[in-house]
């Protein structure tokens, strides 16, 4: 299976200042935001990446894009290397993937229309005429649901959601193949939610996409992703097929987040351990006695086809 994106051990590090004994003087203190991840999104597939606020989400989503540069690792995308191209060199490879943020409103000039908003991608990559760049653009308000009547109107005349899906719909104008959405249905309502969620199921297969779906809600990614990433303090702790995640999760870190899921059905609600922090860090994950080391990956251990668990207690990790 061919691989759309590719993020091999990569790695951000943050240096905060820190204010040290005597007057004006502070130390420059190191934060490995991101440690040594990696992460495939194989063609036409959907992974999701999970894990509490802080955990590095964004910085990994970002330096994917190539909008944060890495402290160290790679970026493959459809087989090409970008980690280190040009700005120029970068352009063509720019086309190929989107990202599209929670806040949507923040991301959509207030002062453009809508149809404006959607057809920008072709105006800076130099595509189509001025009439064309119109047509296209009413057709991505058709196809993420908001129809051409929208296309003269402004984002504060939209709702959440509806301004969501201006964001999908000039995220898809440059048919990319790989998308990254970063916590893209965070801020709505629970049934605008779950409508934005099937939308991006939806064009996921008609379009063919990859995407690389982070949140912090184990819930909403489970009804979209083939594949899960759980990430703690900067590192993979847990990555599997999603029922895996969901059946079989070997580590305590992403057995506290399903723990944390709420389920209406008492018959169906898991038994609540009630960890505190101090007993979750001390605790080791559990290995089946055959999981072994992956070579390729050295941090996780394997316990069955696709499904690795870091083997270190997050015991004495920094955040
Ligand atoms: N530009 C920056 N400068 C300094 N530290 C940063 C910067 N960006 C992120 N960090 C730090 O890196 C860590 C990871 O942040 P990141 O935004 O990637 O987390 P996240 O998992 O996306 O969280 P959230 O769920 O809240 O969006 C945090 O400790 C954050 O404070
Ligand atoms: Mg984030």
């Amino acid at each position: 299976m061919n691989h759309a994106l590719e993020i091999k051990n990569l790695s951000k590090s943050f240096y905060k200042k820190q204010a040290s004994k005597g007057f004006f003087r502070s130390n420059l203190v190191e934060h490995c935001a991101v440690d040594n991840v990696s992460i495939v999104v194989p063609e036409r597939k959907i992974v999701g990446l999970v894990g509490e606020s802080g955990s590095g989400k964004s910085t990994v989503g970002l330096m994917s894009m190539r909008l944060l540069e890495p402290s160290g690792g790679n970026i493959i995308l459809n087989g090409t290397d970008i980690t280190k191209l040009s700005p120029e060199e970068l352009k063509p490879h720019r086309a190929q993937m989107q990202i599209i943020f929670q806040d949507s409103y923040s991301s959509l000039n207030p002062m453009m229309t809508l149809w404006e908003i959607v057809a920008e991608p072709f105006v800076i990559h130099k595509m189509h005429d001025a009439k064309q760049r119109r047509v296209k653009a009413k057709e991505l308000l058709d196809i993420v649901g908001l129809g051409s009547v929208f296309a003269n109107r402004y984002p504060h005349e939209l709702s959440g959601g509806q301004r969501q899906r201006v964001s999908i719909a000039r995220a898809l104008a440059l048919k990319p193949k790989v998308l990254i959405a970063d916590e893209p249905t965070s801020a709505l309502d629970v049934s605008v939610k779950a409508q934005v969620i099937n939308l991006l199921h939806d064009l996921q297969s008609e379009m063919g996409l990859s995407i690389l779906f982070i949140s912090h809600e184990l819930s909403v990614v489970r009804s979209l992703a083939d594949q899960i990433v759980v990430m703690h303090r900067g590192r993979i702790v847990e990555q599997a097929q999603t029922e895996q995640i969901f059946q079989n999760a070997q580590h305590p870190y992403t057995q506290s987040l399903l723990d944390s899921i709420p389920v209406l059905n008492p018959h169906l609600r898991r038994r609540r351990s009630f960890q505190s922090a101090e007993e979750l860090t001390a605790k080791k994950p559990r290995l089946p006695k055959d999981s072994f080391i992956n070579p390729e990956n050295p941090n996780l251990a394997q316990v069955s086809d696709n499904h690795f668990v870091d083997a270190e207690p997050l015991e004495g990790r920094s955040l």
